[in-house]
């Protein structure tokens, strides 16, 4: 079966206290996953090492980071390098979240070297796409997001590509309470799928998990996990409530 996630993004919210104790929390429930289940969480920079030595002795658990400069090093003062991350251990990296796109004015091909600058350094980019209201509303979120794979991932090598991260996250519905139904988002990850597929083969396509993202929440997790193409959530709002991250986690398929 195909990895089946839960990663938390805490954006820019918590302090280091409030942090632990969040994932003394969520680890304190003590779920036990299985061989092809993975929680993930994205934490700020600051609480990295922290997280990743919480979740040491747990089984099939990870810190991530949710963000990385698009050059190997150098002075670029405050930027964090793919390199700095792997030297303490962190495995995974949020790589285009649409805040980062919006705020930060990231485009298709910077994120397109942070991708492989992941890869160089053996760190799984969970790579984010998704589209805005006025292109969902024009009809032509297809092929909005096909580019944004195409530009972005399709320079990789297939033995490389397989090991990434989707995450499917339509800009209107993050940190709205506006979630897709489970028809859209089985739709749009379907596409995804069969974009993969053109580029890469069925195979490939069919190991890539494809996480849904925005306003998932403890009472709509399980539906959206359940579609045939969603392997999991990118939750952002409610990954800062345990009790409602714990229910997250036990809807992976
Ligand atoms: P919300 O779950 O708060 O809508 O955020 C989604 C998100 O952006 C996760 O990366």
């Amino acid at each position: 079966m195909r990895r089946q996630i839960a990663a938390a993004n805490w954006k820019m919210n918590c302090t280091f206290q409030h942090g632990e104790k969040l994932l003394d929390e969520i680890l304190g429930a003590k779920i036990a996953l299985q061989t092809h289940q993975r929680v993930l969480f994205a934490v700020p920079y600051p609480y990295l090492i922290m997280t990743r030595s919480e979740v040491e002795e747990e089984l099939n658990y990870y810190a991530a980071a949710q963000n990385c400069y698009n050059k190997q090093s150098g002075a670029f003062t405050g930027e964090v390098s793919a390199e700095m991350l792997h030297s303490i251990g962190v495995l995974y990296c949020i790589i285009g979240h649409s805040e980062r796109r919006e705020y930060f004015n990231e485009n298709n091909m910077m994120l397109a070297e942070k991708v492989s600058l992941c890869f160089e350094n053996s760190i799984t980019p969970i790579f984010c796409c998704g589209e805005s209201l006025t292109i969902r509303e024009a009809g032509t979120q297809n092929d909005f997001v096909a580019t944004q794979l195409k530009e972005s991932l399709f320079h990789l090598p297939a033995k490389k590509i397989r090991n990434i991260i989707i995450a499917y996250e339509p800009v209107w519905a993050i940190g709205t309470g506006k979630t897709a139904t489970i028809e859209q988002a089985q739709e749009m990850h379907q596409h995804l799928r069969s974009v993969l597929a053109g580029q890469y083969g069925t195979n490939i396509a069919n190991e890539i998990s494809i996480l849904y993202g925005g306003s998932v929440k403890a009472d709509n997790a399980s539906e959206l996990f359940n579609c045939p193409d969603v392997d999991g959530g990118l939750v952002g709002g409610a990954s800062l409530v345990a009790e409602d991250f714990i229910k997250i986690i036990n809807a992976l398929k």
